[in-house]
């Protein structure tokens, strides 16, 4: 594998590799990785000439600087496990070769209401954060497609709108959340979780499947205050529990029996913030 650290190195690589009528597949990530990162590795691997992969812990996502702070780095089982995955190329920047003195980032981006609800409302000025680190990765790689996990179902509606807003030729790629066999879906945050919590944590997976099983149509207050109390009895403190429209993450209080359907949740376990979500028909 190769690993390139500087925005201009690999830039060149790749764009000699393109003109060579390569097809690009990219993995972007903060490292921590585990086997969520590596189903997305893998899909790249059998759709692309040349996988790459960056880890870039990104200072301008984090609203909590404790979070940053607490972020696992784990950089060298991270390159052990891209290179058994046999990834092509890993991106490693440090932080001045991805925020250049000399690099303007818009502003502001334009997310509509996608910033205003559920993660947008809870982690203010996160996606700004993911946008500005997003555009520039795909600046640099300039991919053909791009991978993402469906475990951070709002990330991947804010970068596809990132894409439609800058007119970027790039696909988006949204894969299948990778779960633990006791449901937990695999997050680079479950590596803080202690023995205790790590046992509790499953209840995510439950509250989503208890409301899986009992939508119906009508009010949806009643299911929404049922899986809310089961993940409070385990000591949980939820930050939401909701359900909304597949489409565009509107919040859905009274649904037509019709519409596809999220349920979402973020909670946090003591000091670790978990989130998960299920498709619900
Ligand atoms: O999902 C993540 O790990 C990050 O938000 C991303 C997309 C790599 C941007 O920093």
């Amino acid at each position: 594998m190769l690993i390139f650290k500087k925005s201009q190195d690999i830039s060149d690589y790749l764009n000699k590799s393109r003109a060579k009528g390569q097809s690009i597949g990219f993995v972007p990530t903060m490292g921590a990785l585990h086997d969520g990162h590596i189903s997305l590795i893998n899909r790249s691997l059998s759709q692309s000439n040349l996988t790459v992969c960056s880890v870039f812990v990104n200072p301008t996502q984090f609203n909590d600087p404790k979070d940053f702070e607490k972020y696992p780095v784990t950089i060298e089982k991270d390159i052990l496990l891209l290179e058994r995955a046999k990834c092509d190329i890993l991106f490693l920047p440090p932080v001045e070769e991805i925020y250049p003195k000399d690099w303007k980032s818009p502003s502001h981006f334009d997310l509509g209401e996608l910033e205003k609800v559920l993660e947008g409302k809870y982690r203010p000025g996160h996606f700004q954060g993911v946008c500005q680190v997003v555009q520039r990765l795909l600046q640099i790689v300039n991919p053909t497609t791009i991978y993402l996990g469906q475990k951070d179902i709002q990330q991947c509606m804010v970068i596809k709108r990132l894409i439609e807003l800058g007119k970027l030729p790039v696909k988006i790629d949204i894969c299948p959340t990778m779960r633990d066999s006791d449901g937990l879906a695999m997050s680079s945050r479950n590596q803080r979780l202690n023995a205790d919590e790590r046992a509790i944590a499953p209840a995510l997976f439950e509250a989503l499947s208890f409301i899986k099983e009992n939508i119906k149509s009508g009010p949806t207050n009643h299911i929404l205050y049922d899986a809310q109390i089961m993940l409070s009895q385990k000591g949980f403190k939820v930050d939401y529990i909701a359900i909304a429209s597949a489409k565009d993450l509107q919040l859905i209080d009274d649904w037509n029996g019709k519409d596809q359907l999220v349920a979402l949740v973020a909670a946090f376990l003591h000091q670790v913030r978990l989130i998960d979500n299920m498709l619900l028909n």
